[in-house]
């Protein structure tokens, strides 16, 4: 039986990964390696818990000696890297450091375990947002072959942990494969990210802060449809390579927070505009032809649809929204979110 480690894999996007793995691989053990940082929540896997192919693991990848233990003990054969410090407002507040020491540190610690053991693949999940900000009024779309030019201490740290993943496939022959993705949406994401941010703000009865004049663009790429895109690139995609996975599907801030007020009811009026994020990228888009080209992946879910599935998982799961930011508090009280501390006492001016 083969066994695949992930990391991070009860954030948002590896949840989702670990449960359809899971459902679709019985002939593979799955270990999660998890910090459990505010982020990592083991309620998102509840389901899969008692599982008996499953073993979660607690520890942070920037721990050297926790890393070794782990691949010493389950020895896989597989590595996912889904493990980060995500939220880019965070990395511009005052905790960068967190992002350089698992982005960067925590990388670097798997790549020298994966190293010294040998795997089969080691796929390393990381972000469109290392190539850097598109023009709004323009067609170009990042390809794997676009320069890096990261703006965010976010982006930075993942670029440098993508560098680090480049060269140890050069110098050790190492089997990595880097991943970049759009936007990802869906059930399970942090609160403090765009969706489920506005879903909820507008549920309470607003506002909802936009970003300076609301025209950034992402291309936004439903979670599960990023899912079936990793688990493609880590069973076919070539060693050494680079995949950029989006969704055909760039939105404007503006228009995200309408059609969310839209779906939910509720007047325009309860967008606000606020000071813009400083050096806040313009506008990501993908193109996704290498992987589906290669690997036969293409985005499936309609964003309209799955929308307003998103939306109404966040209306539906007052328990869980509730848990994720109270786990905020408790794992990481020294942390000032803004994001979260309006989602519960309104918007401070
Ligand atoms: N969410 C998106 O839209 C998006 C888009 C492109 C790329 N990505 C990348 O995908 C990956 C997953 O993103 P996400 O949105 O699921 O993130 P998330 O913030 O929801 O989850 C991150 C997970 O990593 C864990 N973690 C953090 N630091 C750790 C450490 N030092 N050791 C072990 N575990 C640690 C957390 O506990 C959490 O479970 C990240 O690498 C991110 O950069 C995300």
């Amino acid at each position: 039986m083969k066994t695949v480690l992930i990391t991070g894999g009860c954030g948002f996007i590896g949840s989702h990964f670990v449960r359809e793995f899971l459902k679709k691989h019985p002939d593979f053990k799955l270990v999660n390696l998890d910090k459990l940082t505010y982020a990592g929540n083991p309620d998102n896997l509840k389901d899969v818990s008692k599982n008996s192919k499953y073993k979660f693991v607690k520890g942070d990848i920037a721990d050297k000696k926790m890393v070794e233990t782990v691949f010493k003990k389950f020895k896989p054969d597989f590595v996912v890297d889904f493990a980060a410090e995500s939220h880019v407002d965070r990395s511009i507040h005052g905790y960068a450091k967190d992002f350089v020491d698992t982005n960067v540190y925590g990388v670097f610690n798997l790549l020298e375990a994966a190293k010294k053991f040998g795997v089969k693949k080691f796929v390393q999940i990381s972000t469109d947002e290392v190539y850097g900000s598109l023009p709004l009024k323009s067609r170009t779309k990042f390809t794997e072959r676009t320069r890096y030019n990261p703006r965010s201490p976010y982006s930075a740290s993942k670029a440098a942990g993508d560098l680090l993943c480049h060269s140890y496939f050069i110098t050790y022959n190492l089997p990595v494969v880097v991943t970049h993705s759009s936007n990802n949406y869906g059930s399970y994401q942090y609160p403090e990210k765009l969706i489920p941010f506005f879903a909820l703000r507008a549920l309470k009865g607003g506002p909802l802060p936009l970003y300076g004049d609301g025209k950034n663009i992402r291309d936004w790429l439903h979670v599960l449809d990023n899912v079936e895109a990793i688990e493609k690139v880590l069973f076919k995609g070539r060693p050494g390579e680079v995949y950029n996975v989006g969704g055909d599907n760039e939105v404007a801030n503006i228009d995200i927070a309408k059609r969310i007020l839209q779906i939910l009811r509720k007047p325009d009026s309860l967008i606000k505009y606020v000071t813009d994020r400083p050096g806040h990228d313009r506008r990501y888009a993908l193109d996704s032809s290498k992987i589906k080209k290669e690997l036969g992946w293409k985005p499936r879910y309609d964003f309209d649809k799955m929308l307003k599935e998103t939306v109404k998982w966040y209306r539906d799961n007052p328990d869980w929204v509730a848990g994720a930011i109270k786990r905020l508090k408790r794992v990481n009280p020294h942390i000032k979110i803004e994001t979260v501390d309006v989602l519960t006492t309104g918007l401070s001016s």
